[in-house]
């Protein structure tokens, strides 16, 4: 087997959609069936899908029937997305979550902003922009669906997490590391190393995130319009709302918000 060693150095993964897609392409049927159980009562919802990426869960969600509009700032990602995870149910489009785009008022059952799309939103008050984006946008009643790394501290840095992807002749290992925390936001070190019988890819890039506690993040949706209704861990397991502070740890969680009713 002979290997011919390509940096990516310079490129964002974002840019780069075949080695983003690649790197994420564990099976995720079982979260997307754990999704449609929120919808328990209707099968057919218009769903908002914002950093949308590579188009996995808007694919996911368009299979069992719903509506989906999908969006993600990176165009890569977006023309990936249309050529390789294309649905009739699914309209894709680039734009920036922290800015006003083109969607109506009212018309959605629920936004999900998932796999820590949240964190790259470094400044709070595009976060608080965004959230009132989607809150327009929302049915009400609507739910905002988030996936989020919750209170990473100082004590966290230096910590890993990694994972292999198995695909056809292609092996991937991906090794994200905690490595800095300054004013709310963690610098990541990423590594995608994927080997294939004829050569293999190098990409590394430092990625910013900020960081977010439980407390936190409820009083940004209380102030834009939302209040949060229900916890899940990362293995769908409800936690009380009430006993969350009590028991929760570092870690990724289902948050979902609700459209508060206007007075
Ligand atoms: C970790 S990826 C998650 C992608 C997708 N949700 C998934 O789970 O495969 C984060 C995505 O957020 C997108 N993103 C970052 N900032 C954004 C913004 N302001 N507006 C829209 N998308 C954004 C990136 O381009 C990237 O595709």
């Amino acid at each position: 087997m002979q290997f011919a060693d390509l940096a990516i150095k310079n490129n964002k993964l974002f840019s780069v959609p075949e080695i983003y897609d690649l790197a994420f392409s564990y099976d995720i049927r079982a979260e997307i069936s754990n999704f449609q159980g929120l919808f328990a009562d209707c099968l057919s919802k218009h769903i908002l899908l914002p950093a949308c990426g590579t188009g996995r869960y808007a694919l996911g969600l368009a299979e069992k029937e719903h509506k989906v509009k999908a969006f993600d700032i990176a165009p890569e990602m977006i023309r990936w997305a249309k050529s390789k995870r294309k649905h009739k149910n699914i309209d894709y489009f680039v734009a920036d979550m922290t800015i006003p785009y083109n969607v109506q008022n009212d018309s959605f059952d629920a936004v999900f902003l998932l796999n820590n799309s949240f964190r790259y939103i470094l400044n709070k008050e595009h976060v608080i922009q965004s959230l009132k984006i989607s809150n327009k946008a929302l049915k009400p009643h609507g739910f905002y669906f988030i996936e989020v790394g919750l209170n990473e501290k100082q004590n966290a840095v230096g910590s890993v997490t990694q994972w292999q992807i198995n695909h056809g002749t292609k092996k991937a290992y991906i090794r994200w590391v905690l490595k800095n925390i300054s004013e709310n936001i963690a610098t990541d070190l990423v590594k995608i190393t994927i080997e294939s019988t004829k050569h293999s890819v190098v990409f590394e890039e430092e990625q910013l995130q900020r960081i977010w506690g439980f407390d936190e993040i409820c009083l940004i949706f209380e102030k834009t319009g939302f209040k949060i209704k229900s916890i899940f861990d990362k293995n769908f397991k409800q936690i009380a709302v009430d006993d969350f502070n009590k028991i929760y740890q570092q870690g990724k969680y289902f948050l979902i918000f609700i459209k508060k009713q206007k007075p």
